[in-house]
């Protein structure tokens, strides 16, 4: 096997996997990376401009759920590893329409996996990393952490998607001796976040002077998770991880949804002056249908295993995420422009 690590990744195009390709590609030299994408509403290849001269990288449009173009890359490419973040994300939109998620997730899924079972037929695979939540886990009360030994309880049509693929993953370990490795985590934040998620809605809703809507009450919690330490700890699981295992990767860093839109505006109050007090945007709307009230991540295992840590410290991570957004106006204007808007109406709409 050659020295030159040849990472496929899927869902390249999206928020986490670019940010992975950016990880990757500024960190390491001897590395090619082949970014699979769709480029649905979520997928940008602005994500990617940096990278479109530099010989270590490419891109090719190509939908997972496509079994003959998925199967022939075994031919058309060197692969030896995978990173699978190909997958409808949105929680609410698989409320309004869960078919694609069960075939992007469920059936794209698989047909990477039976790419993968092809390479491994001819020694060429070392390992196959598939990027889960921790959304598998169901929902927790005030009390306790989702370990790696947490039964699945899916709660909606998108998690309950991602633990079927999640299943299937597990049964190739065990039935072809795949080397497959699944890491489930908390919710990220981060620069390229697409403006459908509670962070980005917020900071471009504060900018524009458009209500923030928080579900309920507010109180929900999420344990949020900075992107470039969850793309550190997904490389490091790639080198360091044990097949057929899982890892959960968090940061302890738990705030409800509140708090954190409060957050939000208090450092677009100090941004953005002339919008302030950014709290008087915020509306309290219909909640989700089963929004799962907590998820929390205990990391003992990827600390203590592999070693990883998280670099950032929240309160700096959040504040560099609001500059990004800042200064990268071009990026979410153009697709605030797009269809996203007659999405987000529609949403909108559905859950007042
Ligand atoms: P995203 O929606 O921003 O990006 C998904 C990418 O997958 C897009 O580029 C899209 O074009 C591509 N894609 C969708 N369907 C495809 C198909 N059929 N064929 C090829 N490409 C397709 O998602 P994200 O937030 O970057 O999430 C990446 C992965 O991480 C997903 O598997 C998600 O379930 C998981 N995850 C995300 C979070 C989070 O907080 N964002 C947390 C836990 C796990
Ligand atoms: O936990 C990991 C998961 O995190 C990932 O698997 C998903 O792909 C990712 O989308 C995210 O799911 P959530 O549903 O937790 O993320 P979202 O940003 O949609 O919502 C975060 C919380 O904020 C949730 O409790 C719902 C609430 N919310 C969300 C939106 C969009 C609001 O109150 N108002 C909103 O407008």
């Amino acid at each position: 096997m050659s020295k030159t690590r040849n990472i496929l990744v899927t869902g390249g195009a999206g928020f986490i996997g670019s940010n992975f390709v950016h990880t990757i590609l500024e960190s390491e030299e001897d590395v090619k990376v082949t970014v699979i994408d769709k480029l649905t509403y979520a997928g940008n290849l602005r994500n990617l401009e940096k990278w479109k001269d530099d010989k270590r990288f490419q891109f090719l449009k190509i939908d997972i759920t496509e079994k003959e173009k998925v199967l022939s890359l075994e031919n058309e490419l060197e692969i030896g590893e995978i990173v699978h973040f190909a997958a409808e994300s949105h929680v609410d939109r698989s409320i309004l329409g869960p078919e694609e998620f069960v075939k992007t997730n469920v059936l794209g899924t698989f047909y990477l996996l039976e790419l993968a079972r092809k390479l491994k037929e001819k020694n060429k695979l070392k390992v196959f990393l598939h990027v889960s939540t921790d959304e598998v886990f169901g929902t927790l009360d005030h009390d306790g952490a989702f370990t790696e030994s947490t039964p699945y309880a899916p709660n909606s049509p998108y998690s309950a998607s991602k633990a079927s693929s999640d299943h299937l993953v597990r049964s190739y370990f065990h039935t072809y001796g795949l080397p497959v490795i699944t890491t489930n985590c908390s919710n990220n934040y981060g620069p390229f976040h697409f403006p459908e998620k509670l962070i980005p809605l917020m900071i471009l809703n504060c900018l524009r002077g458009k209500p923030l809507p928080v579900y309920g009450n507010g109180g929900n919690i999420r344990d949020w998770l900075y992107v470039k330490d969850h793309c550190l700890a997904i490389n490091m699981v790639m080198k360091k991880g044990k097949f057929g295992e899982t890892y959960n990767i968090g940061t302890r860093n738990e705030k409800t949804n509140l708090d954190i839109v409060h957050t939000i505006c208090d450092l677009m109050d100090k941004k953005n002056p002339e919008g302030k007090p950014h709290r008087n945007l915020i509306q309290f709307v219909k909640d989700r249908p089963g929004h799962d009230f907590r998820y929390a991540i205990d990391p003992k295992k990827i600390e203590s295993e592999i070693g990883w840590k998280p670099k950032y410290k929240f309160e700096v991570a959040i504040e560099e995420t609001v500059n990004w957004f800042l200064e990268n106006r071009a990026w979410w204007e153009e697709i605030l422009s797009g269809d996203y808007n007659l999405y987000y109406e529609m949403q909108y709409k559905a859950i007042n």
